[in-house]
């Protein structure tokens, strides 16, 4: 695992640092070129959102669980993107697979998910034994064990592993894929943020706390409100704005995915080119969007993991993993974590942020409005809907090696 302090700096987030400096010293944010304007009805079309499960959550690599969720020697149920997957992890190899949480005999659930919003957790274990009839399966799906296996005459046990799905680890985060198909290389995937996660120390991060709840409200209105800085003076006057400088924010571009600085107040007072994490967090928020529905909010001592899923057209399933450094997760620190969780979570983004999302949802839902207009301040929102657009039409696809992009000014024209 990498340590913040021995990965070195990579020079595209060093890019972004300086400037966040020249937004500092000028004054002048950085916007993109144009307003426009998004269809509501992307957020309440039910064929938008068949289109969206097809193409996005169907065939993209998406964030299933923080490396540390799956220690050696485990399995972990993973049903957020509507099917049953369970991931493992051997003590022999370490690896982290994910296979269709389905037993090959008669179709059982190997391991049980997490019930009600209480998130699943890994469950110790050398191999998975079906609950129904005890068929039993090596981490690595081998099927191990029938009992009474004479009774299947001639059923060839080969045939009977479990069935795989892609899956790869980087930088503390497992990647899984919901359709079966060839391997897949997270790292290839991340084009580059891979790196900025390694350098930020993601790996090394514990969980404190994880919720896992469903709100009504399509998963693109929770995403489209960390991808602006526009709305933190108003909407989060009493709670975050204190800290943070008025939409002062750095994007760069990878691929489908970025990731941002969201500028603090503290960057304005004394700038110094910050030399780890800690001092980077003390200047701005790294944010990143592992396109399309996983956030990672770096706040000055903890992360926020946010995996958006969307179980319906006006619903999302929010999964936020609270992490936190390894040396502050003693008892004595519980009491400070307790209370961050409070402002954060509940506080911060059910009642501001993910109650914003659902009275949007509402008034969408209403009629009132067919258009939404987006302002040069937003235009990471309108690129993120282009993004859904290109990956729904093709033109988008999670390996193409589209070329890093690092302008200040990306195209911003409505969709
Ligand atoms: S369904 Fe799993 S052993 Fe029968
Ligand atoms: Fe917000």
């Amino acid at each position: 695992m990498n340590h913040p302090l021995e990965a070195p700096l990579p020079a595209t987030l060093a890019g972004m640092i300086d400037r966040l400096d020249q937004q500092r010293r000028s004054g002048r944010r950085e916007t993109g070129d144009a307003a426009g304007s998004l269809p509501t009805r992307r957020y309440t079309d039910p064929a938008h959102w068949q289109r969206e499960q097809a193409a996005l959550f169907g065939q993209w690599p998406v964030v299933a669980a923080h490396s540390s969720e799956l220690p050696a020697g485990s399995a972990l149920a993973f049903d957020a993107l509507g099917v049953p997957i369970v991931l493992t992890r051997s003590a022999e190899d370490g690896r982290a697979r994910a296979f269709f949480n389905v037993c090959r005999h008669r179709g059982m659930a190997l391991v049980a998910a997490g019930a009600g919003s209480e998130p699943a957790q890994a469950k110790p274990c050398k191999a998975l034994v079906c609950p129904y009839h005890a068929w039993t399966y090596e981490l690595d799906g081998r099927l191990r064990h029938r009992l009474h296996a004479e009774t299947f005459d001639g059923i060839d046990p080969a045939m009977l592993n479990l069935v795989e799905l892609p899956c790869d680890e980087t930088a503390g985060l497992i990647f899984v894929q919901r359709t079966p198909g060839p391997a897949i290389s997270a790292a290839a995937f991340l084009q580059g943020l891979d790196e900025h996660l390694q350098w930020l120390g993601l790996a090394g991060m514990t969980v404190f706390r994880k919720v896992d709840r469903t709100y009504a409200a399509n998963w693109k209105l929770t995403a489209d409100a960390f991808l602006e800085g526009y709305h933190i003076r108003v909407l989060h006057r009493d709670t975050i704005y204190p800290f943070f400088a008025d939409a002062f924010v750095v994007n760069l571009h990878a691929g489908p995915h970025q990731d941002s600085l969201v500028a603090r107040r503290a960057a304005f007072e004394a700038f110094e080119p910050p030399r780890d994490r800690v001092a980077l967090c003390k200047l701005a928020s790294p944010t990143q969007l592992l396109f399309p529905n996983t956030f990672l909010i770096w706040h000055p001592d903890y992360v926020s993991l946010i995996g958006m899923f969307s179980p319906a057209v006006d619903q999302v399933r929010w999964v936020h993993t609270m992490l936190i450094p390894p040396e502050r997760s003693g008892a004595d620190w519980t009491p400070h974590w307790e209370k961050t969780f409070r402002l954060i979570e509940q506080t911060v983004f059910q009642q501001e942020d993910i109650g914003t999302a659902v009275a949007i949802q509402r008034g969408l839902a209403s009629g009132a409005n067919t258009t939404m207009q987006l302002g040069r301040l937003e235009h990471e929102v309108l690129r993120f809907h282009r993004g859904i657009d290109a990956a729904i039409d093709g033109t988008l696809l999670p390996f193409s090696a589209a070329p890093t992009e690092s302008s200040s000014a990306p195209p911003s024209a409505a969709p």
